[in-house]
């Protein structure tokens, strides 16, 4: 079978954590690297804790990149309140025997783009400051990369950040302002318009407790703090969403818009769209067959239950 190179970028997180085991468990799909971004956690956190995934997930062939440490210009802001300290929820992962690969995260980008020219298919599951490095370096990146999966923005909805902002973008506005300025060949915007509709139940993860499968005894032990101490009735798939449309882009309905990213002040991170632009904006989405394969994916049960969307998270 014939399988798409993609390039992962990740501040991982427990819905990064996801979407590695979702991809891992992918088989169109070849992972050719992974780089780690500051985001939920700082980047040391965010790098271990990709090693100690993929080795959990039993990927120990995948080089994974250590990217920035701050955001282009903006203070630095983590999301420790909904990842936790650890940013895996506290899920005491074993450590990785692996070691980071030689480069930086902007520059194997730029390498993975050039190898894999016009094939190479990116996913962002982080603040976009990485991107924006690689495409400083080497503008002629956008000729390179097939498309473009970005996971961040709130396009006609709320924040989750502040009441304007979502938090990818928040964390590194100017950053994503170049990412979406850039002349992709094709780029998705994947906001919490539809990702806010992706929700993984907490009934799922009880019926789960028995599972053996390693992808399923991760998302247990992954989700033990939002479904036990927190309380949460279910979990947004952020970014398993924004993997599985680098993939299949039929999972939502998307606009071309032309998207503008507010840098500083109260507005700091929203994301503003007109009609007419080269962004396509994720606005619908089928959440049931994407749960749906996502439960299938990761060996979970599949449960129906409206009331998961009282608290998510
Ligand atoms: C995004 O922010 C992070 O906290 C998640 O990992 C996801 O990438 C959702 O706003
Ligand atoms: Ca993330």
């Amino acid at each position: 079978m014939a399988t798409t190179p993609v390039f992962v970028d990740v501040d991982t997180g427990l819905d990064d954590a996801l979407a590695l085991a979702l991809l891992s468990r992918t088989p169109e799909v070849e992972i050719v690297g992974v780089g780690t971004v500051a985001g939920n956690v700082p980047v040391g956190f965010s790098t271990e804790n990709t090693l100690r995934v993929l080795s959990w997930c039993g990927i120990e062939d995948i080089p994974v990149y250590r990217g920035a440490s701050r955001p282009l210009v903006a203070p630095y802001q983590d999301a420790a309140h909904v990842h936790g300290g650890d940013g895996l929820g506290g899920a005491m992962l074993p450590p990785s025997s692996r070691n980071i690969a030689d480069f930086a995260a902007p520059d194997a980008l730029v390498r993975a783009a050039r190898e894999y020219s016009g094939r190479l298919v990116l996913i962002t599951l982080g603040p976009l400051t990485n991107i924006a490095i690689a495409l400083s370096l080497y503008p002629e990146l956008t000729e390179h990369i097939h498309g473009v999966s970005v996971m961040g923005g709130a396009y006609d909805v709320a924040g989750n950040i502040t009441p304007v902002a979502e938090f990818n973008i928040y964390v590194d506005p100017d950053a994503a302002n170049q990412v979406f300025a850039a002349p992709w060949r094709e780029i998705v915007a994947v906001g919490l318009d539809v990702t806010h509709r992706t929700i993984l139940p907490r009934r799922g993860w009880e019926e789960a407790a028995q599972a053996t499968e390693p992808v399923a005894q991760l998302a247990r032990k992954l989700l033990a703090r939002t479904f036990g101490e927190r309380d949460m009735t279910g979990f947004y798939l952020h970014d398993p969403l924004a993997a599985a449309i680098a993939l299949d882009g039929s999972l939502v309905k998307t606009q071309k818009r032309r998207v503008a990213v507010v840098r500083d002040g109260e507005g700091r991170g929203r994301t503003t769209s007109t009609a007419g632009g080269d962004v396509a904006v994720a606005t619908k989405v089928d959440a049931a067959r994407f749960v749906r394969l996502f439960n299938e994916r990761l060996a979970l049960p599949h449960i129906d239950d409206t009331g998961a969307a009282a608290r998510p998270e």
